[in-house]
Parts: C-alpha cells; sequence; structure tokens
C-alpha cells in the first residue's frame, strides 16, 4: 500500500498535503510513503526532510505509476501548464483525496470517475463529532479568521489595544464579526488578543455563548430567535423578514466599526449579502472590510474577489486561499486531517471503501466509475 504526496501546482498555493512530521507516523504503521521532488519547497519542508522522515523522494515522472492513494491539497489539474493533467496519469482503482468542489471542479470529477478513481473530497467531510479531527474546512477557516484580524489592523490606521502614552490615550479599536462559525470564532479571539473591543453577529443564537466567553459581545435580532434550523452546525438561508430586521439591527454596528469581518456562509448557497453599499459608505474613511466569504461571492456588496476596493475611503479587502499564506501550519493542520482520514479507506487488504461509514459516504464523490453527488 503506497501513499504518494503529490506537489501542488496551482498558482498561489504553497500548502502541501503531508507534512514529514506525519510522513514518520505513516512509515511506522507500516505503509510506504512516496513524495514528489519539491512537493514541500513552498512550505519549507525540503526533500531531505522527508527522505529521513522514511519516504522515497519521487519525480514527477515515477509518482503516478508508484502510488495506491493520492494525497493533495487542490483537487488533480492540469499542472499549470506542465503538459499533463494529473486524472489521465491516475491508474484505474487508485484513490484521490484532495479539496476537491462537487460543483466547481465538477469537470475534473468528472475525468477523475472515467478513469475509475475513487475520488475523496476533503470538502464534504461531515461535521459530525467524530469527524472532527479530519475536518480541514475548519482547520483552513480558523487559520483565515486569525489572518484576517491581521490584515485588517495591518490596514487599519491605528493601533489595535487601547494605548495609555505620554502622548494621550488612544481608545481601542472596534472590530464587528458578522458570522461566528469556525473563522468568526477564531477572528474574535484574535482581535481580542490584540485588544480590540468586538462585536459580533450570527443568525445562530446558539454561537451566543462561545462569542461571550471570548470576550466579545453578540449582537442578535431582539425578538426572538433567528433561526434553530439548518443541518449540524451550519445556518439554513433567511426569509426576507429575517434579512432585514438583521441589515436593521447590523447597520448602526457595522458605521461604528474600524474593523468589520463577514465569515457569513449557508453550506451549497452563494455567500449571503450582508453589508450593503449603503453601509460601508456609512463607515468612517480610514475603516477596513475584510470580506473572507469572496469565494462564495463575498457578504458585501462593494467586494470584488481577491481584490481591494477603496470605496469612499473604506478599504474593502478580499482575499483569497489565505491559508496558504500560512504554509506551515496550514500544512501540518492539514496534515493530520488528510492522516485521519484516509485510515478509513484501508483495510489489511489495501484500499476499501465502506460506504456503510456516514463520514466515507459523505465524502466520496466518485467510486468505480460513477459519480455520487447525492451523498455530497
Ligand atoms: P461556518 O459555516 O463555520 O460559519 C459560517 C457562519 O456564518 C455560521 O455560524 C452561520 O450561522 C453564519 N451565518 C450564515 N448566514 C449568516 C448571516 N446572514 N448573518 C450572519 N451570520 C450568518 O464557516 P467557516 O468555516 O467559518 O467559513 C466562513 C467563511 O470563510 C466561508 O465563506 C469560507 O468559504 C471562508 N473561508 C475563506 C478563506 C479564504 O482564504 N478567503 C479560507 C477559509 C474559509
Amino acid at each position: 500500500m503506497k501513499v504518494a504526496v503529490l506537489k501542488e501546482t496551482e498558482k498561489n498555493e504553497r500548502r502541501v498535503a503531508l507534512v514529514p512530521d506525519a510522513v514518520s507516523k505513516i512509515v511506522r504503521n507500516g505503509l510506504e510513503v512516496l513524495v514528489e521532488a519539491g512537493a514541500g519547497q513552498n512550505a519549507w519542508f525540503d526533500d531531505k526532510s522527508y527522505e529521513e522522515a522514511g519516504a522515497t523522494v519521487l519525480p514527477p515522472e515515477e509518482i503516478f505509476a508508484g502510488g495506491d492513494l493520492f494525497l493533495k491539497v487542490q483537487p488533480p489539474g492540469d499542472r499549470n501548464g506542465e503538459g499533463f493533467d494529473e486524472a489521465e496519469r491516475l491508474r484505474e482503482g487508485s484513490c484521490s483525496i484532495s479539496f476537491l468542489q462537487p460543483v466547481a471542479h465538477r469537470q475534473r470529477l468528472e475525468k477523475l470517475a472515467e478513469r475509475k478513481v475513487t475520488a475523496v473530497s476533503m470538502n464534504t467531510i461531515p461535521r459530525i463529532s467524530r469527524a472532527q479531527s479530519m475536518d480541514a474546512l475548519s482547520s483552513q477557516a480558523s487559520l483565515a479568521g486569525y489572518k484576517a484580524v491581521l490584515l485588517g489592523a495591518a490596514a487599519l490606521g491605528k493601533y489595535f489595544p487601547m494605548l495609555t502614552t505620554a502622548a494621550g490615550t488612544m481608545p481601542p479599536a472596534k472590530v464587528f464579526v458578522l458570522g461566528a462559525g469556525v473563522a468568526g470564532l477564531q477572528a474574535i479571539a484574535t482581535a481580542r488578543r490584540l485588544g480590540a473591543v468586538v462585536e459580533a453577529n450570527d443568525v445562530r443564537p446558539a454561537v451566543k455563548e462561545e462569542v461571550e466567553s471570548l470576550g466579545a459581545r453578540f449582537i442578535q435580532v431582539d425578538d426572538g430567535p433567528v433561526q434553530e434550523g439548518g443541518s449540524g452546525q451550519y445556518a439554513r438561508e433567511q426569509s426576507e423578514d429575517e434579512k432585514t430586521k438583521q441589515q436593521e439591527l447590523i447597520s448602526r454596528h457595522v458605521a461604528q466599526a474600524d474593523v468589520v469581518i463577514t465569515t457569513a456562509q449557508i453550506p451549497d448557497r452563494k455567500a449571503p449579502l450582508i453589508v450593503t453599499t449603503k453601509m460601508v459608505e456609512a463607515m468612517r474613511p480610514g475603516s477596513v472590510i475584510v470580506d473572507l466569504a469572496a469565494e462564495g461571492g463575498g457578504n458585501c456588496e462593494v467586494t470584488r474577489p481577491g481584490e481591494d476596493v477603496l470605496h469612499q475611503g473604506v478599504l474593502v479587502t478580499a482575499p483569497l486561499n489565505i491559508p496558504s499564506s500560512m504554509p506551515v501550519h496550514a500544512s501540518q493542520l492539514y496534515s493530520r486531517n488528510i492522516s485521519t482520514l484516509f485510515k478509513l479507506f484501508l483495510n489489511e487488504t489495501g484500499l476499501h471503501v465502506d460506504f456503510e461509514d456516514e463520514i466515507v459516504k459523505g465524502c466520496v464523490l466518485a467510486h468505480e466509475g460513477r459519480l455520487l453527488l447525492e451523498n455530497s
């Protein structure tokens, strides 16, 4: 049974699917690990450290022929102009695990199915307790929540903490976090650590306690819970009435904030539009909005995914793939997630897909030539 770590070739992707520490553990458990030459270089893990961990480092021509279980961060693709498609090199019956999105990566998924590769998605692992250690969306969202605050702080022309100096006292920055899921809670915690006064809003009242335990104020629509529905820990879409009430509530808090960090998402939907252009125009010039939901279109009407927009003096920044900007910890966490997940696909005889397992059922998108999108 050979686990193969492929190099990431997509632009701006610096993470690697397995770090050397994870390789050591896998090798100790009796599996062989192959690593494509240079796979970890953008995250500062060199080939030598993989060899010392017990892996065999191979050039691209050899790695595809040797592996059974192929690990990546980005889904198999066209190698950014290297002249071949990864899916075409994967052997029939092999397994590929990556951040494969059922809709956005439909063509790549179809190719994997044609090749009779078992395609496993880190995106569709169900958010249940048993899968927590495999939940790469959460580990990476947490990095993004942390970094969003640093980006906001760096762009703001003010201190975050309150500072008393000989030249006077500077009040603390006001940060407003919209969406208190994984990224939002980490943003709240980070902004608090930097000394900001933090407020947060989420449509799920259940998160109020967590928000408050981090030292932030929870802003809630007064007349009752906005929603209890949604699946697992995810929200459902709001009704028009709920949207109007939320907009009335948050506009005042947005206007008063120095930094707004938006992280609201509803599974399988476009990102909800929460911060309108009018709200941005009511903010003080010099304020900053960091829109983490950019990949899903953004939570702010002014957002242009991947770009910085200066709108009437307010900076609206919408960075994509933030975890890649922290490749060391992002790769370490991803390694742990993927190493735990792939154990579910192994038994004494090799690769094994047990659809009775809720996690396996949720994350296998193609198997034996068939697309299995109804499970995701
Ligand atoms: P999550 O599902 O854990 O949290 C989203 C939260 O938004 C939930 O608590 C939900 O109740 C809340 N929400 C939904 N609709 C809302 C509304 N109308 N108003 C207020 N709150 C609302 O999601 P997670 O993992 O924290 O990710 C958050 C966002 O960050 C996602 O859009 C994700 O794609 C993005 N992200 C961006 C990255 C980047 O590099 N730009 C990296 C990782 C995640």
